[in-house]
């Protein structure tokens, strides 16, 4: 085991090397500046329009991945040991992908400036292996904005594609890519030292979380490409997560998940699912395919933000977080671990290593929802999760926990204490909404008002009340119902 001063991935069949560059370099930065292909566009770059949508494909566990990624907050570095997929790498003008040839003879491109996102987004939908339905296509396109087409062609398109993708088989080469040593980039950009570095083991990332107490931890890095591109901030030591084994994995006990810190939204959606289907559904409303492909629950809970979405969903859940640092590990309960606004429990030294979610008891309900201005790719405004036994009709257990309603994710006590060994109907479910006055003083922003805020807060505990009372009245149709009726 020995340390590389170079990243090495494959772009267009080919080995690149690079140990020279900014590691702080989007990887739309390089394909558009330094390799000339511009064919990757940029519009927000922020991670919300697609249109830099690539590729990447890398061995798991013996098995090619292949998800869509925005290349406008990915750093360069991030690519070792991956493929990048790109749309100059899939066809060319004469001789185009079979999806290029469908979206255009579908009429599904008007200013093109969009579309090869779209086509790297199907392109990664086509190697899923799932079938290409209404709703599938719209998942894996939600992450796309196309201002003058119209979506309908898009997907018409999408609709005739082959069922698998063809890509070359080039697990020997990937294989190749992967072993043993870990990075250390040192280079000196503009005068300025800068420092990246890709630790394999836990034992490697506690050393040099020690050694490097101000770097940066990098896992998926959908918030901290923004603090590039959008602040401008000049981060100088980087420790990136994504190769640290330990990290990406989930393991099950007879009684809990134990979620490692840098596994993507995209892997954990469906084991947390079979426990908490609601939790399920607004994940799957968190930012698009390309941010749920690299973003990381670590990430979300790390980054202390009040209104990321799983913290309130999962502190319901009764999560807990393992904390590591070089003394070894402590688990608290993940409500304690937001202290106040900016501030949590971590101390110099540790880093989020696990999140250990407890599997759901037999009498106990749940329910998240997150309220937000669109229906995905939007931050919350309000996101709520809750949970409770219910025996003989009495709630017990009562755990009720918001985003977006104070300087931290919060769980609402009063309301909570409202409902504890109450019966579960509405006087009550509107008992503990009149007590969630005392839980919390919203704020107004440019999401939402602090009036808004409150009465959307109040109404989800009916909400839920109301959901299960109906359960077996309400039916709302999906899209593939949808489109059956019309
Ligand atoms: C277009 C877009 C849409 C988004 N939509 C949503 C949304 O709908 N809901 C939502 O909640 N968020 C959303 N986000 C925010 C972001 O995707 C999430 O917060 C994500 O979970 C961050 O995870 P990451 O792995 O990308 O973190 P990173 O950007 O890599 O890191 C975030 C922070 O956590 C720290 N960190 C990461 N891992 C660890 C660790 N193991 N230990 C200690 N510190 C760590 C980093 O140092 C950094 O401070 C969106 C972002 C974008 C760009
Ligand atoms: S440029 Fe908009 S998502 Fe990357
Ligand atoms: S074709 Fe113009 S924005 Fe999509």
């Amino acid at each position: 085991m020995g340390t590389r001063n170079y990243i090495q991935f494959i772009l267009d069949g080919e080995v690149v090397r690079e140990s020279h560059l900014d590691p702080t370099m989007s990887v739309l930065q390089y394909l558009r500046e330094r390799r000339m292909k511009t064919g990757t566009k940029e519009g927000c770059a922020e991670g919300d329009c697609g249109a830099c949508t690539v590729v990447l494909r890398e061995l798991v566990s013996g098995e090619i991945k292949t998800r869509s990624v925005n290349a406008c907050i990915l750093f360069v570095p991030a690519l070792d040991g991956k493929e990048l997929v790109t749309v100059e790498s899939i066809g060319t003008p004469d001789a185009p992908h079979e999806i290029q040839k469908l979206v255009a003879e579908k009429h599904g491109s008007q200013c093109g400036f969009c579309t090869p996102g779209i086509i790297m987004s199907l392109i990664a939908l086509q190697a899923d292996d799932v079938p290409h339905t209404h709703e599938n296509i719209g998942e894996a396109l939600a992450g796309n904005l196309c201002r003058c087409t119209g979506y309908g062609p898009i997907i018409d398109a999408a609709k005739t594609m082959a069922p698998k993708a063809a890509f070359a088989d080039n697990t020997e080469q990937l294989a190749e890519l992967q072993h043993d040593d870990s990075v250390h980039l040192s280079v000196n950009i503009y005068g300025q030292d800068k420092q990246f570095f890709i630790p394999k083991t836990l034992e490697q990332l506690t050393k040099l979380r020690g050694e490097y107490p101000d770097a940066i931890l990098l896992a998926g890095g959908t918030d901290i490409g923004l603090w590039v591109t959008k602040h401008h901030m000049t981060l100088t030591t980087i420790i990136y997560l994504g190769h640290v084994e330990a990290l990406n994995h989930i393991t099950q006990t007879s009684d809990a998940l134990h979620i490692s810190a840098g596994v993507t939204y995209a892997d954990t959606v469906a084991d947390l699912g079979v426990y908490y289907p609601d939790m399920d559904t607004v994940m799957r409303r968190i930012g698009a395919a390309q941010i749920r492909n690299l973003g990381t629950i670590g990430g979300n809970i790390a980054n202390g933000s009040p209104i990321g979405d799983m913290p309130p969903l999962l502190i319901a859940a009764g999560a807990k977080l393992v904390l590591q640092g070089a003394d070894g590990e402590r688990i608290i309960a993940l409500e304690n671990y937001f202290i106040d606004y900016g501030k949590q429990d971590l101390r110099p030294g540790e880093f989020v290593r696990e999140i250990i979610v407890p599997k759901t008891g037999e009498h106990q309900h749940y329910f998240a929802y997150k309220i937000s201005k669109r229906f995905e790719s939007d931050i919350s405004a309000v996101c709520m999760g809750m949970s409770f036994d219910l025996v003989g009709g009495v709630c017990a257990n009562v755990r009720i926990a918001y985003g977006g309603m104070a300087a931290t994710p919060k769980r609402a006590k009063h309301a909570e204490a409202a409902l504890e060994n109450q019966e579960w109907n509405e006087a009550n479910a509107r008992a503990a909404m009149a007590a969630l006055t005392q839980d919390f003083a919203p704020i107004d922003d440019m999401r939402a008002s602090k009036s808004y805020r409150m009465q959307v807060a109040q109404n989800l505990i009916l909400k839920a009340w109301l959901e299960d009372e109906n359960q077996k009245v309400i039916h709302v149709l999906g899209p593939e119902e949808i489109e059956a009726s019309s």
